[in-house]
């Protein structure tokens, strides 16, 4: 039988094919395949249970119907089990032919997709301009690109976009600040974005101090969005001062954009967005305000969604609206994802309720909306992770911490390293070790940030799957020229840690599909992590260089497949490896 990379989408295809022979079964059939207990099989069909309930029959007769109808094979045993649940077990040979047919990332890819290519816009990072990055950003940025490079490897195409907030009310203030201080902006010393933020906090207190601060700052605002020459001279200036310093961020993480257009960007386009919503009478008048109320939501129907606040001028939610109609328009976006912080749930609810209002109501396409939301990184004591004197942790610091902790840790086990290799490793460790707390948590949980953990050698931590990677490769580094031409000669899997691994492998694109569903890289990194561990048994019980010309031979193809598929998964998170470590 001709197999895709992924079985299960074998096997369910299978089983709606036989189902629809069967009276039992007519109006359609889920056969909802999940991979089964090792103790039981290798894949399993629950979908027998919920459809006999539906009719009011007994699910392991109907099973039994099913398993009775499927066309005899040789490359899994089928099995009955408990309620009413198929098991399949998959043949030693079925493992081998499989193990060995996927030898590209390339193919993974092609047939992980599974579904036809779509325009993808992913949303993510978006600091706002004039402050540094600090680690509340670093979750977007890590989750965000995580799902752009999975998308890519699925086959998507893939739009980055940076939504800068550099349109805020944060200008009004620094904008004063600066010229009461009368400074240069081209002559800010070394660390220019320290010096914004601080001309900002000085700007805050005056603001606060009294009225007529405050009442300048107002109006050195209203002149930069009348577009006064001057303010917008220097607002141009502060933006380049803060990209450059997030650029650098990036470049550190291996982080790109195709565009950075930020919230300016769409500084001209709010206008058209309250005319058609007025006009398609999705959003009303309410206390001199524009917003939008859902009458059919619980909350929403009560909870209004501003568009226009009461002195006229627009807002963080205006702007979502015209840069959601422009990527449809512009970019033909068929899906939108968004990368924040929980805390914009509710925004994004209300952006979603009302966009595909407004869609409907103008015919265009609505194009798929999802919000990719994460909780809180937690400091040891529980709460919001802060430095000593109660700041925000800069981001910066941060990575620079995690690469000099992770020298020390090059440095203790290969003195003898050159100080370039020392660094080239130490960043790849450390900076993989910072991603990976992030991407294998459930992002929708906060988690507790801690140097001991994400950088142990053991547990499911980055230091761990990068050290299994280069195990394997010195294995193939000790191998005398030609050995792995024994792969030619494997035999089928038969020892319980051949076939754990084996079996491990062919679930790859199970968890690749698992991640997709759900915009969850934790699901990539459980799988990762598991596959590891396989392979360590593995490789403690089964010796690779034996004799025996086929043993060898399937153990070297299965070393070679965890490798392929530990770095495509890896590289899929935006984590490095290493050949030696
Ligand atoms: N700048 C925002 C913040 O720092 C995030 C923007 C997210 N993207 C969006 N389209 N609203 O919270």
């Amino acid at each position: 039988m001709k197999f895709n990379f992924d079985c299960s989408e074998n096997l369910e295809a299978l089983l709606v094919e036989t189902a629809r022979s069967l009276d039992e079964f007519e109006g359609g059939f889920e056969p909802q395949i999940r991979q089964a207990d090792e103790r039981f099989g290798d894949f399993q069909a629950n979908g027998v249970l919920p459809r006999a309930k539906k009719i009011g029959k007994n699910p392991r007769e109907m099973a039994q119907r099913i398993i009775d109808s499927l066309p005899a094979t040789e490359d899994w045993e089928v099995s009955l089990a408990g309620p009413g649940f198929i098991n399949f077990k998959l043949s030693p040979d079925f493992l081998l032919r499989w193990v060995r047919a996927f030898d590209q990332p390339e193919k993974i890819a092609v047939s992980a997709l599974g579904q036809e290519p779509k325009k993808i816009v992913i949303d993510f990072s978006s600091p706002n301009t004039a402050k540094q990055m600090h680690v509340g950003h670093i979750r977007s940025t890590i989750i965000g690109e995580s799902l752009a490079r999975l998308m890519i490897f699925c086959g998507h195409k893939v739009i980055r976009d940076n939504h800068l907030g550099d349109w805020g009310t944060q200008f009004g203030i620094l904008l004063y600040a600066i010229k009461r201080e009368n400074v240069s902006l081209d002559q800010l010393g070394e660390d220019p974005i320290a010096e914004l933020e601080n001309l900002y906090r000085k700007g805050t207190a005056w603001t606060k101090e009294d009225e007529s601060s405050l009442e300048k700052a107002r109006k050195e605002l209203v002149e930069l969005q009348a577009g006064n020459p001057e303010n917008l001279e220097l607002w141009k200036k502060i933006k380049e001062i803060s990209m450059d310093s997030f650029d650098a961020i990036y470049e550190m993480l291996g982080v790109r954009f195709d565009f950075a257009h930020g919230e300016s960007f769409y500084r001209d386009r709010v206008n058209q967005v309250y005319d058609s919503l007025l006009e398609h009478e999705i959003c009303e008048e309410n206390e001199g305000a524009l917003v939008v109320f859902h009458p059919e939501h619980k909350r929403f129907a009560k909870q209004p969604f501003i568009i226009r606040k009461k002195d006229g001028a627009s807002n963080y939610a205006t702007t979502d609206l015209a840069t959601l109609s422009y990527r449809q328009e512009e970019w033909e976006a068929e899906q939108i994802i968004y990368v924040t912080d929980g805390r914009q749930r509710d925004h994004f609810e209300q952006l979603f309720l009302t966009s595909r209002k407004w869609f409907k109501a103008e015919k265009r396409a609505i194009p798929e909306l999802s919000h990719v939301w994460f909780g809180t990184i937690l400091g040891e004591d529980n709460k919001a992770i802060k430095t000593r004197d109660g700041q925000p942790v800069k981001l910066a610091d941060l990575l620079n911490e995690a690469i000099e902790r992770a020298s020390r840790m090059v440095i203790e086990k290969n003195p003898e390293l050159t100080e370039d290799e020392v660094t080239r490793r130490a960043k790849v460790i450390g900076l993989g070790a910072v991603k990976y707390a992030d991407l294998s948590q459930d992002r929708t949980l906060d988690y507790a940030f801690s140097w001991e953990k994400l950088l142990a050698m053991q547990g499911n931590t980055a230091p761990y799957l990068q050290y299994a990677v280069a195990r394997i490769s010195s294995i193939f580094r000790k191998m005398a020229d030609g050995t792995t031409s024994t792969i030619e000669e494997a035999r089928p899997p038969q020892t319980p840690h051949e076939r754990t691994l084996a079996r491990k492998l062919l679930f790859f694109p199970l968890a690749l599909s698992q991640t997709r569903r759900d915009l969850k890289p934790h699901f990539l990194c459980t799988y990762l992590y598991e596959l590891a561990t396989d392979f360590s048994s593995f490789y403690n019980h089964d010796k690779v260089m034996v004799e025996d010309r086929p043993t060898q031979g399937l153990r070297i193809l299965l070393c070679l497949r965890t490798k392929t598929f530990l770095c495509a998964g890896l590289e899929i998170l935006g984590i490095e490896t290493l050949e030696k470590m």
